[in-house]
């Protein structure tokens, strides 16, 4: 049996499933997203490998080679067309055109379950997806349930990394106009035990980790590389529970009355559904979501420990997030466009702007310096690189407002985060690029001879999709000093 039909055996049904990793019915054999390409412009749908079955991601891989992909659509597994596509602007705008938001990059969380391959939704600030019309979901006060499989070594503590329920304008009506699983370090309203990353309810003005709308150290950190996170809501009662999505068992960190303060008992939810972002467009957190669903009832503790155990069996483990040239912590490499007509250049420094600059062996020991970097263990994650200046050792290359710069290691999360890049298979077919870890939509991209991480064809002029593969392919080799 998948999730859905162990929710519908405990007569709390399934009104909304989302997975890009698996089918959430043991019967399900549709689409399960959809992906679309930069080459082009065209879409396909990825679909299990058999039914109840793990998602075809070779599929997605041969469509998407020596380009880049995005997830435009994360179908409704529960037949209700409760899909979820880019989000609108609603109270905040997003970054995309016309004040959406981004979509996922549909390589930026790699994953295994059984062993089989597949990709979950890397959400960098920025991204969103939602359906403000969604069927079956609960309105008013009507009882809900909702779990979803996230990635606990990735969140930040802006506003709002949620799954579930919210408003149908994208906009904040009020407390208690959403009922949403809540996940990441966020203090300004609530928070748990510890310093988090927390699983919270976001019932609209407040992230809520047990009645009082503060401090409840009854709510644990929980950082699990897969955490199962657990919310639910009926008439004058509501639940937060957790665990490791990888092992074990789900435990109950709230369970009890509606918060003290006015406007959440009874609840006025809408029914819209939302992922990745606040109830009113809310667009600066981060979090990677594989897989979550919404019922119509509240379910029994015992119908979720059984859906915990089927995600356990589910065998969640981790998958490479580089390829191409294999690069060896400690050794210097220099990197080469492969542009025509920008052949000689090299990725390189100047103060902190960095750059591509003409390097030969006849260039000076300073230069060639300048043109040098260290590779070192990813800072933020140990499975992708960080490169440090072999001229001013210490300081990193790191994005800031999507531009490369040098910047020394003031060992901040967001620095370590922003100095993290994935080198993959180059997108022209050979040599090297270069992906951010935080944004995996973006590359390491020379523009007028400055370096920007850049998506393919987004809105800054640096994304422009001219040229885009070749502007973001490099050849790595020994470093020039
Ligand atoms: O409840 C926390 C946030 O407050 C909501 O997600 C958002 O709509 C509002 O800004
Ligand atoms: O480069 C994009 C973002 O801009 C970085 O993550 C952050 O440091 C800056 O605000």
């Amino acid at each position: 049996a998948g999730p859905c039909d162990i929710y519908a055996s405990g007569n709390t049904p399934c009104i909304a499933a989302h997975s890009t990793t698996r089918a959430l019915y043991n019967a399900y054999t549709g689409a399960l997203y959809q992906v679309k390409r930069g080459s082009d412009g065209t879409t396909t749908d990825i679909s299990p490998l058999s039914a109840g079955g793990v998602a075809n991601a070779a599929a997605q891989d041969k469509f998407c080679s020596n380009t880049t992909c995005l997830i435009t659509i994360i179908y409704d597994q529960s037949g209700r067309g409760n899909h979820l596509k880019q989000a609108p602007p609603g109270g905040f705008k997003g970054p995309e055109a016309n004040g959406y938001d981004n979509l996922a990059s549909a390589i930026g969380a790699p994953v295994t379950l059984n062993g089989k391959k597949a990709y979950g939704v890397f959400m960098s600030p920025g991204t969103g997806y939602s359906n403000n019309a969604a069927s079956g979901t609960a309105t008013g006060d009507e009882a809900e349930g909702m779990y979803a499989v996230l990635d606990g070594t990735h969140y930040n503590g802006a506003c709002c990394f949620d799954y579930g329920n919210a408003e149908i304008s994208s906009t904040d009506t009020g407390n208690g106009h959403m009922e949403a699983i809540y996940y990441g370090d966020n203090t300004a309203w609530g928070s748990g035990a510890g310093s988090g990353p927390w699983i919270m309810a976001d019932l609209e003005n407040g992230l809520f980790s047990g009645s009082s709308p503060a401090n409840n150290p009854g709510d644990p950190s929980i950082s699990h590389r897969f955490v199962n996170a657990v919310v639910k809501g009926g008439p004058n009662k509501w639940a937060i529970r957790g665990g490791n999505a990888a092992s074990g068992s789900l435990s109950t960190y709230y369970s009890g009355a509606r918060p003290s303060v006015s406007g959440y008992n009874p609840m006025s939810k809408e029914g819209a559904i939302i992922l990745g972002i606040g109830g009113d467009n809310s667009n600066g957190a981060q979090g990677t979501f594989y897989e979550g669903v919404m019922t119509s009832g509240y379910p029994t503790d015992a119908t979720e420990n059984s859906v915990q155990a089927n995600i356990v069996a589910a065998k969640y483990a981790t998958a490479p997030l580089t390829s191409g040239t294999a690069l060896t912590v400690g050794s210097s490499i220099s990197l080469r466009a492969t542009t025509s007509g920008y052949t000689t250049r090299y990725i390189a420094h100047t103060g902190a702007t960095i750059n591509t600059q003409v390097v030969s062996s006849s260039s000076t020991t300073a230069l060639k310096k300048q043109a040098s970097w260290t590779v070192r263990a990813g800072l933020a994650n140990r499975d992708c690189f960080s490169f440090e200046s072999v001229d001013t050792p210490g300081s990193f290359i790191r994005h800031a407002d999507f531009a490369l710069v040098l910047a020394a290691n003031d060992g901040t999360k967001l620095l370590h985060e922003d100095a993290t890049f994935c080198p993959q298979t180059g997108l022209n077919g050979e040599t090297s690029s270069i992906r951010s870890w935080s944004y995996p939509t973006r590359y390491f991209r020379h523009y007028e001879n400055v370096l920007y991480i850049a998506s393919n064809g987004g809105v800054h002029t640096f994304d422009s999709a001219t040229s885009f593969n070749s502007d973001v392919s490099w050849v790595i080799s020994n470093g020039f000093a």
